[in-house]
């Protein structure tokens, strides 16, 4: 089956649905959900967003927390767009239904995370995605020229390639023709073609044992994106969350908000002794990568699996009023947050890298736009600052969007694409390899390639990975094509790339952190060259 759009939007979380609600005046829009459009990444967000509202704080001291936390490897260009743009999306939000909660005073109550200066995220209460994502998801669905498909899992993005010709990674007009998509019900794979399509697909975490993603963030976008040879930047940069809620089995890691570290929460030891002044002056408001060795290296220490994040002197009705989702989760499993500390672990987050985008959303392939967490705007560097990735998407789905509406009218639909070659067969004795693989790619990165490396680490991880890459291509020859081998496929690749990116990097900066190049000194590692 073809079907035939202007727009295809490949992801349907806060990047995805933004674009789609931009560009579908001009044009068909049809948008594409692994699962169901609300289960997003964007769905679990809790501490915010980020943007300045009030003095005493301004655009160059957000612009400069976000470039000290990236330790000056973002994009400066990129920085000062998203932070100056950043207030008028915001607007555009709350236009469109979004609420953030209020001061008695009717203004805008605002949350400190780490690595910020001053208090500017914008939040509603500890849901704050689930709150824009309902918001979006409502006017997407009533909007007369979106179609949705959920259910529907892109297999691979169409270029040259499917039409037989050969395409070299350094040929400079690769076009992207639409997507090869699975109906996750009937297991038809259609072929979408589209003028442009946008990869909206979000994180990688699962690359990882222990991550606070959903589980179907499994990098598609960045290993489809390789696959078609599109340009990647920073995938070394994997932001590891300091505080996911110690519950071990439960897939994805709870995330405890860092916005409870803003409101005074603080980590300690098993014997209730706080440990981050042995490690940075910001203490627990450190930026994460900070925060994330400083627990790795008190639990390797101690040997204790965890350390403890005591919220116990915020008051009862601050807890309940801001934080009502994680005192109720923590209830659930026996921890009144008000009285007993809480369990937390560092957990796979936040992919800084991905698809290389302009100003614009482009990627080097044409007619293919990217944002959200599978792009790399340059916005995070080494390190993203906290609440900048909800910000990130809104300013950039909005410039694709604008780019796209303007541009989209002189391109046509490819002709004579060939539908999916659906032969082969898959026996249950495979699917059970398909799982025991998974699980092995996500133990090698985690015990080599986690929030301490070192080149023997990584060297072993290829090694291991090169094993299971090449009996799952095996596999994948002879099998019926279905989502759990193209997840291992895309998570392998995804795997791969992270090591040979981490790899390259010969420095211990931000998120990379080798022990056999230390860092020229703790904290920001300066790059600083414009400011001052
Ligand atoms: P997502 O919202 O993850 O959406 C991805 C979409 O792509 C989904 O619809 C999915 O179905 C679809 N998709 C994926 N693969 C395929 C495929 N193969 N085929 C079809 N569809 C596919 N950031 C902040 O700024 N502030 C916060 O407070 C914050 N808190 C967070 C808390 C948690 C627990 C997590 C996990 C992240 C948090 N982040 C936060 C990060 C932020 O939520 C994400 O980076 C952001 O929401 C990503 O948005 P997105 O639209 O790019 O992707
Ligand atoms: C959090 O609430 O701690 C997560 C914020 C983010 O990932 O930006």
């Amino acid at each position: 089956m073809q079907r035939k759009v202007d727009f295809l939007v490949i992801g349907s979380g806060m990047a995805g649905l933004i674009f789609a609600l931009k560009v579908a005046d001009h044009g068909k829009v049809c948008v594409l959900s692994k699962t169901t459009i609300d289960d997003t990444a964007t769905s679990y967000a809790q501490g915010g967003i980020a943007t300045v509202m009030y003095s005493p704080d301004n655009y160059e001291k957000h612009i400069d927390d976000t470039l000290k936390a990236g330790s000056y490897l973002n994009d400066e260009d990129i920085v000062r767009i998203t932070v100056k743009e950043s207030t008028g999306r915001i607007k555009e939000l709350i236009a469109w239904g979004t609420h953030f909660d209020k001061e008695k005073s009717g203004k805008y109550s605002l949350a400190r995370e780490g690595g910020h200066s001053e208090y500017r995220i914008l939040h509603h209460k500890d849901n704050t995605g689930y709150e824009i994502q309902k918001t979006l998801s409502h006017k997407v669905r009533n909007h007369p020229n979106i179609e949705i498909l959920e259910n529907h899992f892109s297999i691979d993005l169409i270029t040259q390639h499917h039409l037989g010709e050969r395409v070299h990674r350094k040929r400079k007009d690769i076009t992207c023709f639409g997507v090869y998509a699975m109906d996750r019900d009937t297991r038809n794979i259609e072929t979408i073609l589209s003028k442009i399509t946008l990869l909206a697909t979000g994180g990688l975490g699962n690359i990882y044992q222990t991550t606070t993603n959903p589980v179907f963030a499994t990098g598609d976008g960045v290993a489809m994106a390789y696959r078609a040879k599109a340009h990647l930047e920073n995938l070394e940069f994997i932001q590891f969350h300091p505080t996911s809620l110690y519950n071990p089995g439960e897939k994805p890691s709870f995330l405890i908000t860092e916005a409870l570290r803003g409101a005074g929460a603080i980590l300690k030891t098993r014997k209730d002794e706080p440990f981050m002044k042995k490690y940075d002056d910001r203490l627990d408001l450190a930026p994460r990568d900070i925060v994330a060795r400083a627990i790795d290296n008190e639990m390797k220490l101690s040997g204790d699996e965890f350390v403890y994040l005591d919220a116990r002197h915020i008051s009862r009705e601050e807890m309940l009023n801001h934080f009502p989702t994680i005192y109720a989760k923590c209830l659930s499993i026996g921890i009144d947050i008000t009285k007993d500390m809480i369990p937390v672990v560092p957990a796979a987050h936040y992919s800084c890298g991905g698809v290389k985008t302009d100003k614009n959303g482009k990627t080097g392939i044409r007619n293919l736009y990217a944002s959200g967490e599978v792009a790399c705007t340059g916005l995070h560097g080494a390190n993203r600052l906290a609440s900048n990735s909800l910000l990130e998407s809104a300013v950039f789905s909005h410039r694709a969007a604008l780019y796209s509406n303007a541009h989209f009218k002189n391109i046509g639909h490819a002709k004579n694409v060939p539908d999916w070659d659906a032969e082969g067969k898959i026996m249950n004795e495979e699917m059970i390899l398909i799982t025991q693989s998974k699980k092995e790619v996500q133990s090698i990165m985690s015990n080599y390639v986690g929030i301490v490396r070192s080149n023997l680490r990584l060297k072993r991880a290829l090694d291991r990975l090169e094993i299971i890459y090449n009996e799952t291509e095996d596999l994948y020859n002879k099998s019926v094509v279905t989502e759990p081998i193209c997840e291992l496929r895309n998570l392998i690749n995804v795997a791969y790339l992270v090591i040979r990116f981490a790899q390259q990097r010969k420095e211990s900066i931000g998120l990379h952190y080798n022990i056999d190049y230390p860092p020229k000194r703790s904290g920001d590692f300066s790059r600083r060259k414009t400011f001052d």
